[in-house]
């Protein structure tokens, strides 16, 4: 993977990463999928991104990315471990890094919402950007995370179950003074439905609100190897739209001489291949 930069324990604890919460008002609109792609693409930019799976009792990020859960946010909490956490971060090959959600739902209860917000603050030192799924709706986990997080991805489908309660946690989000945080996204948004895409722009009025196309038998594969999308095939329409939101969200957290080095990189690319031309 291009260039991954070194996670340091302990660097300027000053600087501390881009804390991006991907939620849900109801379960299975794409979360996961969503998560494990965009930190794969956000890794191959260079930047350092940790996801931490706080779908307590379901997570299934490591199933998504093929890596062994041997270590969880479980035994931070058991043994203290927010001060070493890099020691509790499991390396992927792409160069992420993941905090694993608990191995069995029956520990869920032991991750409080202090415990599960201080491995994170400990995780977001070591990185440029963390990504926290959170399980659907709001527990005390998710609204103290909400609260100290620097944007919510609030992830929807169109189908009408969905939508309004989607709109629901609009409301409240915008209650609690964090509409500014939202950026929506519309997963599966061509799947059929009565409501198009122009009709859920209209109905939430989210300024940064992205649409993700619908490929189930893909992503659905995808998810099943353990291998995303962006991975196994980053020409497919889903991985460059996703792209697409990556580099509108996270283009300000890019080091500065990075693009400069993208751009003369990809005219090199363009060079190689009019010349089989
Ligand atoms: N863009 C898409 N097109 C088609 N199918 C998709 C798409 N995104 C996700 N899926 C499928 O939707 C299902 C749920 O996806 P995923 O597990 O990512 O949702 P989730 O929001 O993380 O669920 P949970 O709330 O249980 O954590 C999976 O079967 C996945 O393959
Ligand atoms: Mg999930």
């Amino acid at each position: 993977m291009t260039g991954s930069r070194e996670f340091n324990q302990g660097g300027d604890s000053k600087k501390t990463g881009e804390l991006v919460l991907i939620c849900s008002a109801v379960g299975g609109v794409g979360k996961t999928a969503i998560t494990a792609n965009l930190a794969i693409l956000l890794t191959k930019q260079t930047l350092r991104t940790v996801i931490v799976d706080g779908n307590l009792q379901f997570g299934d990020i490591a199933l998504a990315l093929d890596i062994d859960p041997v270590i969880t946010i479980k035994e931070v909490v058991e043994q203290n471990g927010s001060q070493n956490i890099t020691e509790y971060c499991l390396l992927h090959k792409s160069g992420i890094r993941l905090l694993a959600g608990p191995t069995r739902p029956e520990y869920a209860e032991l991750i409080t919402a202090d415990a599960l917000a201080s491995a994170t603050e400990a995780v977001r030192k070591l990185a440029d950007v963390v990504l926290v799924e959170v399980s659907p709706g709001f527990t005390e986990q998710n609204m103290l995370l909400m609260d100290k997080a620097d944007s919510i991805i609030l992830v929807t489908t169109p189908g009408m179950p969905a939508l309004k309660n989607t709109k629901l946690m609009i409301e409240t989000l915008a209650s609690l003074g964090m509409q500014n945080k939202i950026s929506l996204i519309v997963n599966k948004s061509d799947a059929p439905s009565i409501m198009t895409s122009p009709d859920i722009s209209e109905l939430f009025q989210i300024e940064r609100t992205s649409f993700l196309p619908y490929f189930p038998k893909e992503i659905a594969h995808s998810m099943d190897i353990g291998v995303p999308l962006t991975v196994g095939n980053p020409k497919h329409r889903f991985s460059k739209q996703l792209q697409k939101l990556a580099d509108q969200h996270f283009s300000s957290r890019l080091p500065a001489d990075i693009p400069e080095k993208r751009r003369i990189r990809d005219r090199f690319k363009s060079v190689k291949h009019s010349s089989k031309i």
